[in-house]
């Protein structure tokens, strides 16, 4: 049975989601790059995109590809996507806008808002954890174009042993003593591409769907100067904790919990500049 995660509220944070947790111009060049990479340079693709949020790639990705579908549970982070693309169209006016572009406002976790067998490229970033497995699988057969298109989950990583890892394995740990169930998009992930891995493989002949996961792509890798108090920070100044909703008391308690763990646990030594990958997971889907 697949669990359905609780409704991710961005509203609140859409103002500021670009400021405090964007990605860097060069970041959206790579990753679209990699998503062209990945898809085998064909540009004549429609790119239908889960969890568009802001549109800082999906604009990207509308510039580059034939036709661009974002979906958003989020009014107000679709409101600032399309804000920004007023910009971007306003300060050159004959750059090459595509023919066709939509942003809609959806629930991913019920049936996507494009036509079956439409879509070339399903791409995702930092978002298909909102999303339960089973439904993720059952739209993308649904969606995928037929003979050969691509699912491409994009994510951001951090080292596994670094403290920023380390504190919010921590935090997860004291989100569950308090009864909640954190989101791990990490895990997540694992299981989707479980899913995939088990999957037939390669194209099939039987009318049945096929799939190949493909090897793990670093699309940017940089480092981010970070304090352990800045991360405590953005986590309180944010509405919920780990993907739940706990109180505003048990929130803070946690967050001074951490503090304090992570003090004892450094003696006060925690390095600044910390490494960040944006990794790009693709899964080739033959229908
Ligand atoms: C961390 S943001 C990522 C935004 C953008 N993809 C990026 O990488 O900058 C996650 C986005 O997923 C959206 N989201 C969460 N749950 C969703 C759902 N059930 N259906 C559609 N979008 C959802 C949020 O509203 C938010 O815009």
């Amino acid at each position: 049975m697949d669990i359905i995660p609780e409704r991710a509220n961005y509203d609140l944070q859409a103002d500021n989601f670009d400021h405090r947790t964007g990605l860097l111009a060069v970041t959206c060049e790579r990753v679209v790059a990699g998503v062209e990479a990945l898809n085998g340079s064909d540009a004549a693709a429609h790119v239908f995109e889960v969890g568009c949020g802001t549109g800082q790639l999906g604009m990207a990705l509308a510039n580059t590809f034939e036709q661009y579908t974002g979906m958003d549970i989020s009014p107000e982070m679709l409101k600032q996507f399309k804000l920004a693309y007023r910009q971007q169209t306003t300060a050159t006016p004959s750059s090459s806008v595509p023919s066709s572009l939509a942003m809609l406002q959806a629930d991913g976790n019920k049936v996507w808002p494009v036509a079956d067998n439409s879509a070339n490229i399903i791409f995702s970033s930092r978002a298909i954890h909102w999303l339960g497995v089973e439904h993720i699988v059952a739209e993308v057969w649904r969606v995928a174009a037929a003979g050969e298109s691509i699912l491409i989950v994009g994510r951001v990583e951090r080292a596994a042993d670094g403290w920023e890892s380390l504190l919010r394995q921590h935090c997860h740990t004291l989100v569950r003593q308090n009864g909640l169930k954190p989101r791990n998009g990490e895990r997540h992930l694992k299981r989707l591409l479980q899913y995939y891995n088990q999957a037939p493989q390669g194209p099939q002949t039987d009318e049945r769907f096929g799939a190949q996961v493909l090897a793990p792509k670093i699309a940017d890798r940089w480092y981010q100067k970070r304090t352990l108090q800045q991360s405590l920070d953005d986590w309180a100044g944010k509405s919920g904790l780990a993907g739940t909703e706990p109180s505003a008391k048990i929130k803070s308690n946690i967050l001074a919990e951490l503090k304090t763990w992570a003090l004892e646990k450094y003696a006060g030594d925690l390095p600044t500049e910390t490494e960040r990958h944006y990794v790009l997971y693709g899964i080739k889907i033959f229908s």
